[in-house]
């Protein structure tokens, strides 16, 4: 079986994906840009300032502007997300999650979170799920975001197994093309049309069963 499982959390252990887009929406209105869901599925995994400036490429006026002023929208963004999830309780780890990770611990699997945020502790203290991880990937210290494996062989690295003994779980293409890229079994959670690199997709976290991952995972070595 694999020896460790590296999630994502955006998407994959809570809902935030949505406080993104709505935070990044409200900024939106300000800098004049129209931002719609369909735009915001290659926002998914991606950091705060790159994100910030695929959002101004959509308004060529605002394009060009000083650092310090993108440095100002960024912080804006996270005041409005750190206002979204501040009623965060553990009622908002998504279905299936906390049994997958209950599951995993007790099978001796080491478990990661590689996420790009930089409020990834935090949310994760919110939940408090903290205790089932082994280790939590520093965004900040992450020089290559995703779709770069660098997140995901991080998280490896520091729990001292090798990539092709690791599973990844993402809700974003970037991130499922960062677990490949790894080397990496890559689980995607959400649509096939978003998902089209997943070695083992499902529709909602609901459905991902421990002994179903590790079926496939074994199936994908032989
Ligand atoms: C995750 C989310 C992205 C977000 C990024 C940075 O990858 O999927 O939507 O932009 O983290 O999050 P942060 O909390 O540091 O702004
Ligand atoms: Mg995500």
């Amino acid at each position: 079986q694999p020896k460790a499982f590296i999630f994502d959390l955006d998407g994959v252990i809570t809902d935030t994906a949505e406080f993104h887009f709505l935070a990044w929406k409200q900024l939106a209105e300000e800098v004049g840009v129209i931002f719609d869901r369909k735009f915001n599925e290659q926002l998914k995994g991606v950091g705060r300032m790159d994100s910030l400036e695929r959002i101004l490429q959509l308004n060529p006026e605002r394009a060009v502007m000083p650092l310090a002023e993108k440095e100002r929208l960024a912080a804006q963004k996270n005041a409005n997300y750190l206002e979204l999830i501040a009623k965060t309780t553990p009622a908002d780890i998504l279905p299936g999650i906390e049994e997958l990770l209950r599951t995993a611990q007790e099978s001796g699997v080491k478990i990661a979170l590689g996420s790009a945020s930089k409020n990834a502790a935090f949310v994760l203290e919110k939940l408090e799920l903290t205790h089932y991880f082994d280790y939590i990937v520093d965004a900040a210290t992450v020089k290559n975001g995703k779709p770069h494996p660098e997140t995901f062989t991080t998280a490896a690295d520091a729990l001292g197994v090798a990539y092709s003994d690791c599973v990844g779980i993402e809700d974003a293409d970037a991130g499922v093309t960062a677990i490949k890229s790894a080397g990496m079994f890559a689980v995607g959670v959400g649509d096939a049309q978003h998902l089209p690199h997943a070695d083992y997709r499902v529709d909602s976290t609901d459905e991902l069963e421990f002994t179903d991952i590790i079926r496939r995972y074994e199936e994908h070595q032989a």
